[in-house]
């Protein structure tokens, strides 16, 4: 689709400004970012667009190119979000400039994407990021990416009061092509950029599990999570989150806990290690030890975390089961959405031919399966 050209069919006027963010995969690292611990994840080659024009007064059109809807608002409006609004995810970035004392002027915009929607890829990061990148260069807003990333995370955890984390804006903004990186949420830093072995794709298999309750699960987890570090901060010195906790010291600490804090901890815990052996892994070249270790992610999500579902232990047991797949685990936030599966390049169609089919007898349903390439991260540029 030539985009400009739409641009100047709706609104009469040429863009000045484009951008593109992309969506992520979590590639190993579940939940781990709000407890400051480290992620391996990339971005993928679907992006969100977004081409921009500034305009006068105080009035901002945006239209979605997908299905031609659009959404007005007045620049003094935003303070808080329309029910069921994808234009929320471009407000929100706003407002939480706002906060930080960061106005922009009124603009025309259109966006386009070919980040899959509520598929686990997170589309919303994808446009927050995309509208962030066409602000900065059109209006002159100098933040680092850092920032923008936790601007980006304001709109989900105050706008829309879902308490993630800034792996999903961070993914789309520092992701590198055919690589995966290694994310520290502590010191909010791209740690390593960690190249995959060549001849391998990650194969999405959509759950189509959209479980309703994922905000007040997320939350009730992040609050155990929060209350697990705070009783052993009590036992043990020096702690401030998950992450500066030890296999060692959550065992031997197990009676201060509830059993559910003790299991999600257990999980939290054994994703950092499950991170950093996987980036040795991968280092030389084992990438039967890396699937290996997304398995064991699976199987902690399953018994600890309890962040699956049937669905998702579906399309997992298959992969298992498979000689054509290295590893599989669920992606994101859990309770549905995705799996991911690392499967050789060679293999690809026959794998999927034979997991859509196991699926559709098992959960009768048709799996979404997305074959992904890994891409970079977000940018814009001026037009004209
Ligand atoms: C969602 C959140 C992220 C992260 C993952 C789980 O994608 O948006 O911040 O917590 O879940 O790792």
């Amino acid at each position: 689709m030539d985009l400009s050209a739409e641009f100047k069919r709706i609104y009469g006027t040429d863009p000045t400004v484009e951008s593109h963010a992309p969506g992520r995969l979590e590639i190993l690292g579940n939940h781990t970012d709000y407890n400051e611990g480290v992620v391996l994840s990339c971005a993928v080659t679907r992006e969100t667009h977004m081409l921009l024009a500034p305009r006068s007064g105080r009035n901002c059109r945006i239209t979605d190119l997908r299905d031609n809807s659009q959404t007005e608002f007045n620049l003094d409006e935003i303070a808080t979000p329309r029910p069921r609004d994808w234009g929320n995810y471009i407000r929100g970035v706003i407002v939480e400039m706002r906060k930080r004392g960061l106005e922009i002027d009124a603009f025309d915009a259109v966006i386009y994407s070919t980040v899959p929607l509520s598929a686990g890829m997170s589309s919303s990061a994808a446009l927050e990021m995309a509208a962030a990148m066409a602000f900065s260069e059109a209006f002159g807003i100098k933040l680092t990416r850092p920032e923008w990333a936790r601007i980006g995370q304001g709109v989900e955890n105050n706008y829309l009061g879902l308490k993630s984390g800034l792996l999903d804006q961070f993914s789309s903004l520092y992701g590198k092509r055919d690589s995966l990186i290694l994310s520290d949420f502590r010191t909010v830093e791209v740690l390593k950029t960690v190249p995959m072995p060549h001849g391998y794709s990650f194969v999405v298999a959509n759950s189509m599990v959209k479980h309703h309750l994922v905000d007040s699960e997320y939350n009730s987890r992040r609050k155990e999570c929060e209350s697990a570090a705070k009783k052993l901060s009590e036992v043990l010195p020096g702690i401030k989150t998950l992450r500066d906790v030890t296999m060692q010291e959550l065992e031997e600490n197990e009676d201060k806990l509830t059993v559910r804090e003790f299991l999600r901890a257990r999980h939290v815990v054994g994703e950092c290690q499950r991170v950093f052996a996987a980036e040795k892994a991968l280092a030389r070249n084992d990438i039967g030890e890396f699937g290996a270790l997304l398995y064991e992610s699976h199987r902690s999500s399953q018994t600890d975390f309890q962040n699956s579902c049937p669905e998702l232990d579906i399309l997992v047991r298959f992969a298992e089961a498979s000689p054509l797949c290295l590893g599989a685990r669920l992606s994101g936030g859990g309770f549905g959405g995705i799996s991911i599966h690392l499967v050789a390049d060679d293999n690809v169609d026959e794998y999927c031919a034979k997991l859509r089919e196991y699926f559709q007898r098992q959960a009768h349903k048709d799996p979404q399966l997305i074959v992904c390439n890994i891409g970079d991260g977000a940018g814009a540029v001026k037009l004209g």
